[in-house]
C-alpha cells in the first residue's frame, strides 16, 4: 500500500492524472479534499492541467475534511480561505457544491450531524485526499479518536498545535479546536490517497508502517481499507524498509 515517488512534484503529477481520469469517468464525482502544505503542489498542478484540458467541474461536489472552530472564511488561516487561495478561486467549481465545515456555526453538534448526513446522502465520497500529521492524525482525527467516529469537534493535540502554529503569527492565535470528518466517513470513501512529503514525515511513515491497526495511530485504520494508497516522496520514505514498497 506504500508507493514511492522521487519528489512532491512527481506525486502531484500522479495524483492529478488520477483525479482527472476520475472526473472524466464520473463528472458528478464527490471529492474529499484536504488542506496543508502537502496539498499545495497537487492543487497547483490540478489548476494547470484542468485549465489546459478545459475540464468541466460544474457537476463535482467537494467536501473538505476539516475547519478550525472559531475561524470564519475570511480569516487567512481558515481552511475556507486556504481552499479559495489554492484551488477554488482559480477554477469554475459550482460554489453551491463546495462544502466545508463552518467554523462559526452556532450549534456545532447539529452542524456536524448535518455535514455527515450531506456526505452520506450523496452516496459518500468517491475519492479522498489525505495528508497526515506528525502524530498520525488524518483529517483532525487525533490519536485516540474512536474508529467509528463521524463528523465531530476535536480538541487539537499539543503536537498538532505546535506543528500548525507555523501558519499563525504566534502559537497563542492557533485555535484549540476544529471540526473534522470522522474516521467512518473517511473509511467509507471508495478510494483514498494519503500523501506524505518531506523529511518531517519520515518518522510518522515508519511508525505507520510498523503500527498495528490501533486508535493510537489513526492513519493505521487505512490498512483495513480495500482501496487506499499511501504515497510518499524520497524524503518521507527515508525510514521505511524496502519491503514497504513490495506490492
Ligand atoms: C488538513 C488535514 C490535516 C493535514 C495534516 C498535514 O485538512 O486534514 O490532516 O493533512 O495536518 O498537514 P501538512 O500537509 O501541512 O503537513
Amino acid at each position: 500500500m506504500f508507493y514511492r515517488f522521487p519528489t512532491p512534484q512527481a506525486i502531484a503529477e500522479y495524483v492529478v492524472t488520477q483525479w482527472i481520469e476520475l472526473i472524466r469517468s464520473k463528472p458528478n464525482a464527490v471529492l474529499g479534499l484536504a488542506t496543508g502544505s502537502t496539498m499545495e503542489p497537487v492543487y497547483a498542478r490540478f489548476i494547470e492541467s484542468s485549465q489546459n484540458q478545459n475540464l468541466n467541474l460544474s457537476d463535482i461536489t467537494t467536501f473538505n475534511l476539516d475547519e478550525y472552530l472559531g475561524l470564519g472564511p475570511d480569516h487567512p488561516q481558515s481552511y475556507h480561505y486556504y481552499m479559495q487561495q489554492h484551488l477554488f478561486g482559480a477554477l469554475h467549481f459550482d460554489t453551491k457544491k463546495i462544502c466545508l465545515p463552518n467554523g462559526l456555526c452556532h450549534d456545532v453538534a447539529q452542524h456536524c450531524a448535518q455535514y455527515s448526513r450531506q456526505i452520506h446522502d450523496l452516496g459518500g465520497i468517491d475519492w479522498q485526499l489525505l495528508g497526515i500529521g506528525t502524530n498520525g492524525h488524518i483529517g483532525f482525527n487525533e490519536p485516540g479518536t474512536p474508529f467509528n467516529s463521524q463528523v465531530h469537534v476535536v480538541d487539537l493535540s499539543e503536537q498538532t498545535r505546535i506543528d500548525n502554529s507555523r501558519f499563525f503569527a504566534d502559537k497563542s492565535q492557533m485555535p484549540t479546536q476544529a471540526i473534522t470528518m470522522g474516521l467512518s466517513e473517511i473509511m467509507a470513501a471508495k478510494q483514498v490517497l494519503l500523501l506524505a512529503t518531506g523529511a518531517n514525515k519520515a518518522q510518522v511513515m515508519a511508525d505507520l508502517y510498523h503500527s498495528p491497526v490501533t486508535e493510537n495511530m489513526p492513519a493505521s485504520i487505512l490498512k483495513q481499507h480495500p482501496n487506499a494508497k499511501i504515497i510518499v516522496d524520497e524524503a518521507a520514505a527515508s525510514l521505511l524498509p524496502a519491503e514497504a514498497f513490495r506490492q
